[in-house]
């Protein structure tokens, strides 16, 4: 059989390995991706995860079901009169099935524009070959220099409680069901749970959310999770915490979950539908990844240096399927990073200027450490908030829940953490990304001008209250 040959061949095209392949292009090398999702047509649907059944469907839906949730309760507020307000969820669907589309076709598009050869199909490791590795596509082979492996990361179900994708949803089902329940559960309160539980609460549906732990988002600056606890449950959405998840029984009309509450005491969920959304675990099925030696660790993640190399010699593995946050732009940059690195320039990705958001309503943000990671390193720091009520933009826009939180460092004034809960949040987080990039004072956000009325004016704020000196509060 004659192989293809190739610099770079990436086994996955998820925002890791498609970028992974057009930054590789790009420096001139010789750039192949092997992608196997399919869409509803068995044709291929670059994108992965991100694309399909995560970033981009979510935010969709996220969309349509705030639109419903203005129409139903904040236009009249507005003087705005709605008579027979109603939701076509098939319509919503398929608008969203459109923009996951028009991503696809995009990544497809990209492909073309940079010379990437796209191969849809399942891409795995043959054996070592001369000068690098030989992997398999639909019967092909493909003689690689460098591989990437960027194979992403599957729905974690609970022990002995598989996915039908009816009853019990991973997010792919979440992101599909066909019309509002009339009950939902979410095992989770992470992410997924609050971002889900919030498109459907919205549209009318009565959500319970159960989570394992006695925190709620635990990974959040505990006075931002606080504030956004209050308000989620203002919305209606019901968050029990502390609970520990026993027998799943699934039958016909729905789904009963028994679980112990906070109190130690049994207690029963019955919904029509489940959502178990208890985090992802990385996915190497299919790569036959053990005939050739590639390393895994006891969660299955494939073990990668700080440079994304990993046990083989000219293989490399970026995105969920290795340490670190799964976020989608972590491996975009992961993916640009090691795709330099084989031209021979240095790649580099902090870790430390990382941003995360959660698209509820109100959003959360942040990048840098929290002030209970501050507390536990016994950093000394200077926290300054600001109140999205005292911001006239927040208010002319009918949304002033929430703050901005700027913690910085006590002697050196460098910013440390910026935490966001409120309107835009997601993109508010971007000015703290670039501040802490170039290791900016809180002092020189304070200093910068921003333009009037703003939500990012909040930002500049919060920078003042550092030194205790807000203008508007
Ligand atoms: P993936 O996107 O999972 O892509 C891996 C690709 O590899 C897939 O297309 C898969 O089919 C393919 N593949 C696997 N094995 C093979 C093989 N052997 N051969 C060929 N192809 C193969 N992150 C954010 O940053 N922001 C968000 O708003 C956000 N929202 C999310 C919402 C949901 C509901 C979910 C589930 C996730 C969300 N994420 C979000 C996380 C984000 O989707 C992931 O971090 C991101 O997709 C990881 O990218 P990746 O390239 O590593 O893997
Ligand atoms: P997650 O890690 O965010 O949350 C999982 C939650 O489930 C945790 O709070 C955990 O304590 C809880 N849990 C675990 N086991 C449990 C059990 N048996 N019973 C009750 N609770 C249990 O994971 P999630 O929401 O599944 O999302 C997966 C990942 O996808 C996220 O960590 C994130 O990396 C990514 N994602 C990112 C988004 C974004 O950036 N906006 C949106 C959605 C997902």
């Amino acid at each position: 059989m004659s192989s293809k040959q190739f610099d770079v061949v990436v086994i996955g095209g998820g925002p890791g390995g498609y970028i992974a392949a057009i930054r590789a292009a790009q420096l001139d090398l010789n750039t192949a991706c092997i992608d196997e999702w399919k869409n509803d047509k068995g044709g291929p649907a670059p994108g992965g995860t991100c694309t399909n059944v995560g970033c981009i469907p979510s935010k969709a839906l996220l969309q349509s079901s705030e639109h419903y949730e203005h129409a139903a309760h904040h236009f009249a507020d507005h003087g705005i009169g709605l008579k027979d307000l109603s939701i076509d969820v098939k319509k919503m669907l398929a608008r969203k099935d459109a923009v996951v589309k028009q991503n696809n076709e995009g990544i497809l598009y990209l492909f073309k524009k940079n010379k990437v050869s796209f191969f849809h199909g399942r891409g795995s490791f043959v054996k070592a070959a001369e000068g690098g590795w030989e992997v398999a596509v639909n019967g092909e082979s493909l003689l690689a220099r460098h591989v990437v492996v960027a194979t992403g990361s599957n729905a974690r179900a609970l022990p002995g409680v598989p996915f039908d994708e009816d009853k019990v949803l991973s997010n792919d089902g979440a992101l599909r069901i066909g019309g509002v329940p009339k009950t939902l559960g979410l095992i989770g309160a992470g992410v997924i749970g609050l971002e889900m539980g919030s498109v459907w609460r919205r549209l009318g549906a009565e959500v319970t959310v159960l989570e394992g732990l006695p925190t709620f988002l635990g990974a959040v600056d505990e006075q931002i999770a606080k504030e956004a606890h209050k308000a989620f449950v203002r919305q209606g959405l019901k968050i029990e915490l502390a609970v520990k998840v026993g027998e799943v029984k699934v039958g016909k009309a729905g789904v009963s979950v028994a679980y112990t509450d906070a109190k130690g005491e049994a207690r029963t969920l019955a919904v029509d539908k489940l959502v178990v959304s208890i985090g992802r675990v990385p996915n190497t099925t299919g790569l036959n990844a053990e005939a050739v030696g590639l390393k895994l660790d006891e969660r299955g993640a494939i073990v990668v240096d700080a440079e994304c190399r990993t046990s083989l010699p000219g293989v490399w593995a970026v995105g969920d399927v290795v340490r670190g946050p799964m976020l989608a732009h972590k491996a975009e940059e992961e993916g640009v990073a090691v795709a330099e690195r084989i031209a021979g320039q240095h790649g580099h990705v902090n870790f430390n200027t990382i941003p995360w958001v959660i698209y509820t309503s109100p959003e959360i943000a942040w990048v840098g450490e929290t002030e209970q990671q501050l507390k536990a390193r016994g950093a000394a720091y200077k926290a300054g908030t600001f109140p999205f009520m005292a911001n006239g933009r927040a208010r002319a826009l009918g949304d002033t829940t929430g703050m901005v939180k700027f913690l910085a460092d006590a002697a050196t004034d460098e910013i440390l953490g910026v935490h966001i809960v409120g309107p835009m949040a997601s993109e508010l987080i971007a000015e703290a990304v670039v501040a802490m990039e170039f290791k900016a004072s809180s002092e020189d956000i304070a200093r910068i001008c921003h333009a009037h009325p703003s939500l990012s004016e909040a930002t500049k704020e919060a920078a003042l209250a550092v030194d205790k000196r807000t203008l508007n509060f």
